[in-house]
């Protein structure tokens, strides 16, 4: 399966078999949010591999009671490691770049998954401090999600997306392809001004032409005058 293909074939899975996922495969998953970037390329994630019963249970009651992640044959809990980023980025590093690289580890474990023909999701809605307790996290770490994994037993349809041209903008805030006025705008201006210099220039040469002209047509009318006043 190509990447393009896992992009598009992963859901968010909430049913698994009860087949175990292989231990090869796991370590392909691991091994791709290894391969993550990561601000500073500081690696702050850790991963917490889960398949005892009771952890399991103790997580789902954590996630405000999703008991469906109790069924999956393995939760991996996304820890970010605090210190290093502060250390390194203060508290951007602390409070964004951390998240967004667990974030992006999360991803790519989850396409790896899916290449694998297995099923995940993503959850991070939990009470940090049990997640914590459960744990036993030191204050400089902080669980970012949940990432349970199984071979699905559900074929989700693929939820609605926003299409893309109400997405994307050109340039600036809320400039949309669509937006041709604002493209007209400046090729209409840039024409007005190209015209109204073309005009001035044919006024221009049209007035020069008209005064050369008249005075040509004075000494035409002169000479004619002459000729006919001559006996
Ligand atoms: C930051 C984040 C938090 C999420 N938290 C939960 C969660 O707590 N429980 C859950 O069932 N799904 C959770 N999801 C999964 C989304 O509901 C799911 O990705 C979304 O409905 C789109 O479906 P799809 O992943 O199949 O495209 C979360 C996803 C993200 C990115």
């Amino acid at each position: 399966m190509d990447v393009f293909e896992c992009i598009h074939k992963r859901r968010a899975i909430k049913k698994f078999l009860k087949k175990p996922v292989e231990k090869e495969k796991l370590g392909i998953i691991l091994d791709a949010a290894r391969m993550a970037p990561s601000s500073g390329n500081l690696q702050n994630w850790r991963f917490i591999i889960i398949k005892d019963m009771s952890l399991k249970s103790q997580v789902a009651s954590a996630c405000y009671d999703q008991l469906w992640l109790q069924e999956a044959p393995m939760l991996i809990v996304v820890v970010a490691e605090l210190d290093k980023v502060r250390r390194f980025y203060g508290i951007r590093g602390e409070t964004l770049f951390a998240i967004q690289n667990c974030a992006v580890a999360a991803q790519n474990m989850m396409l790896a998954a899916t290449g694998l023909g297995l099923g995940s999701n993503f959850v991070s809605a939990f009470d940090d401090e049990v997640m914590s307790t459960i744990f036993s996290l030191p204050g400089n770490a902080k669980a970012q999600a949940v990432i349970p994994i199984g071979y699905p037993d559900e074929d989700p349809v693929v939820p609605i997306r926003y299409p893309l041209e109400t997405l994307v903008y050109f340039n600036a805030w809320k400039r949309r392809f669509e937006e041709l006025e604002h493209v007209l705008r400046e090729h209409g201006e840039y024409h007005r001004k190209f015209i109204e210099k073309t005009m001035n220039k044919v006024k221009e040469t049209h007035g020069k032409v008209e005064k050369e002209s008249k005075g040509l047509i004075e000494q035409i009318k002169k000479k004619i005058k002459d000729i006919q006043d001559k006996p």
